[in-house]
C-alpha cells in the first residue's frame, strides 16, 4: 500500500504531480510520501496493540532528518547502529528512552555517547562487548540495560547478503551459549540484562521463519527462567518484506496474527526493528532519460541516476519497478537495459526490462526506493548525491538539498610537500 499512483496520465505522490517535483528540484531526486511512511508505521502499531511492545524504526533504511522527525513525533522508537545515527536522532528530536543500539562493532566512543544520551538499551553481539559496556557504564556511574543478540540458525529464505540468522553469519552469538552469557553477565554489575534479541534477515515475505524463531526463543526463555534469570524483553528484529515486483509478503496483521499468540504467553515486552516495511514503498527515485542507444543485441536507456544513487540492482540484483511520470505514449513494450552514467558494466538500474520505450528527456520513477536507497548512495565517479524531497498532501519540500560540486572535495587538502 502506498500513495504513489497515476491520476490521468500523470504520476502523483499523494496530491503532488511528480513532474512538478522533477522539474522544480531536478533529478536524480528521492521523493518520500509522508502519508505512506506514517501509514505503514501505524498499521504495525495497530497490529501489535494487543501486547506490550515498542516499534523501533531501523533507521539504517532511511535516515533523513525529516523522516526521522516525522516518525519521532508519532511516538516511534529507533534502532541505531552507529554514533552517526545517534547524532541524527538527537537532531531529529527523538525520545532517547525509545532508542536501541545494535551492531557487531560498537566503539567505546559510540557506547559512551549512547550512555550519555540515555538510550533505552544495547543489543550485545559478543562477550568482549558486554565487558566493554559494563566498564564504560561503571565509569559513568550508570547501569546499562542490555540484551543478548542470539543467532537462532533459522533460514529466512532471502538474498544471501541479507540473511543474518544463519550460524555462518557474523551476527549474534550461538543460542546454545545463552545460559552461559546470562550467568556471566550476572557478574558484570553495571549491566542489567533484560532479554534476548533475534534478527533473522531482511525482505522476509513469509511468517514461517519468524514462527520458528519465536518458538526457539520461547523454549530458551523458559530454560533461562528455570535457571533463575529474569527475562523481560524479546526483540524479534526487523526484516518484514515488501512488494517490489510480484512478491506477496505477509501483511502486518498476518504477521501479528501468527506471532502474537506465541508471544503473549511469554510475559515479555516485544521489541520490533522494522526498516524496509515502514519506508520501502514510501519512496521513489526520480530520474531523467539522457539518451537512447541501440547496440546490435540490446537497447539501452541511459538515465541520469546510477549505481551510486541506488545500488540495490547492482549489489543484490534487486528489482525496482520503473514508471514514466507521464504515461500515454502508445509505444509498444520493448526489452531494455536501464543504465546510468557510471563507468562500470555493473552500473544498471534494470536489466532486460520490458517497458514502453521512453523518449529522451522523459522523467521516470524507480519505485520502492524509500529503504536502502539514498542511505547507500555514494559519490563514486565524483557524482554529487541526489536531493531528497518529502511530500505531505499537496505540499512538498526539499529536505536534503542536492550536493554541489564543492561538497565533493569537502575536507580534502593537497599537502604542502607536493610542492607547487
Ligand atoms: N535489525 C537488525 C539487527 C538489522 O540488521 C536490520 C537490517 C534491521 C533490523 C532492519 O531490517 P529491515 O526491516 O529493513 O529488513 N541493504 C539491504 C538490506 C540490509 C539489511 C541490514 N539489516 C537491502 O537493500 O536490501
Amino acid at each position: 500500500m502506498d500513495e504513489f499512483g497515476y491520476r490521468g496520465s500523470r504520476l502523483f505522490c499523494e496530491d503532488v504531480d511528480l513532474e512538478t517535483v522533477a522539474s522544480g528540484a531536478g533529478t536524480p531526486t528521492y521523493v518520500y510520501s509522508l502519508g505512506t511512511i506514517l501509514g505503514h508505521y501505524r498499521r504495525l502499531e495497530k497490529a501489535f496493540a494487543g501486547v506490550d511492545h515498542l516499534v523501533c524504526f531501523s533507521m539504517k533504511a532511511n535516515s533523513n532528518l525529516a523522516v526521522l522527525a516525522a516518525l519521532a513525533r508519532e511516538g516511534c522508537g529507533f534502532d541505531i547502529v552507529s554514533g552517526g545515527e545517534l547524532y541524527r536522532l538527537k537532531k531529529a528530536g527523538a525520545d532517547m528512552s525509545k532508542v536501541i543500539f545494535a551492531g557487531v562493532g560498537k566503539t567505546s566512543e559510540e557506547i559512551g555517547a549512547a550512555l550519555k544520551a540515555g538510550i533505552s538499551m544495547f543489543n550485545i553481539e559478543s562477550w568482549p562487548e558486554a565487558e566493554r559496556i559494563n566498564r564504560l557504564a561503571g565509569a559513568m556511574g550508570r547501569r546499562a540495560r542490555v540484551d543478548f543478540r542470539l543467532n537462532p540458525d533459522v533460514d529466512a529464505h532471502t538474498h544471501a547478503y541479507i540473511t543474518t540468522g544463519k550460524s555462518e553469519n557474523k551476527f549474534g552469538m550461538p543460542m546454545a551459549d545463552a545460559a552461559r552469557l546470562f550467568r556471566g553477565a550476572g557478574r558484570l554489575k553495571n549491566l542489567q540484562v533484560t532479554g534476548i534479541h533475534l534478527h533473522i534477515g531482511s525482505q522476509i515475505t513469509q511468517v514461517k521463519p519468524y514462527l520458528e524463531a519465536v518458538e526457539k526463543a520461547g523454549r530458551l526463555i523458559a530454560d533461562l527462567r528455570r535457571r533463575g534469570h529474569a527475562v523481560s524483553t524479546l526483540n524479534l528484529g526487523g526484516g518484514l518484506g515488501i512488494i517490489y515486483n510480484r512478491e506477496a509478503p505477509a501483511t502486518a496483521d498476518q504477521f501479528a496474527a501468527a506471532v502474537l499468540p506465541r508471544v503473549k504467553g511469554l510475559g515479555v515486552k516485544l521489541l520490533l526493528e522494522p526498516g524496509r516495511f515502514i519506508v520501502g514503498n514510501g519512496g521513489v527515485l526520480l530520474t531523467k532519460v539522457l539518451y537512447l542507444k541501440r547496440s546490435r543485441s540490446k537497447t539501452f536507456v541511459i538515465v541520469d541516476s546510477a549505481m551510486n544513487d541506488l545500488i540495490r540492482p547492482s549489489l543484490y540484483d534487486a528489482y525496482h519497478e520503473i514508471l514514466p511520470l507521464r504515461r500515454g505514449s502508445r509505444s509498444p513494450a520493448r526489452k531494455v537495459d536501464v543504465v546510468g552514467p557510471v563507468c562500470e558494466s555493473g552500473d544498471f538500474l534494470a536489466k532486460g526490462r520490458r517497458m514502453p520505450l521512453p523518449a529522451q528527456d522523459q522523467y521516470l520513477a524507480l519505485r520502492s526506493a524509500g529503504a536502502y536507497g539514498f542511505v547507500m548512495s555514494s559519490n563514486y565517479n565524483s557524482r554529487p548525491r541526489a536531493a531528497e524531497v518529502l511530500v505531505h498532501g499537496g505540499r512538498w519540500q526539499v529536505v536534503r538539498r542536492r550536493e554541489r560540486q564543492q561538497d565533493l572535495v569537502l575536507g580534502e587538502t593537497i599537502p604542502a610537500y607536493l610542492g607547487k
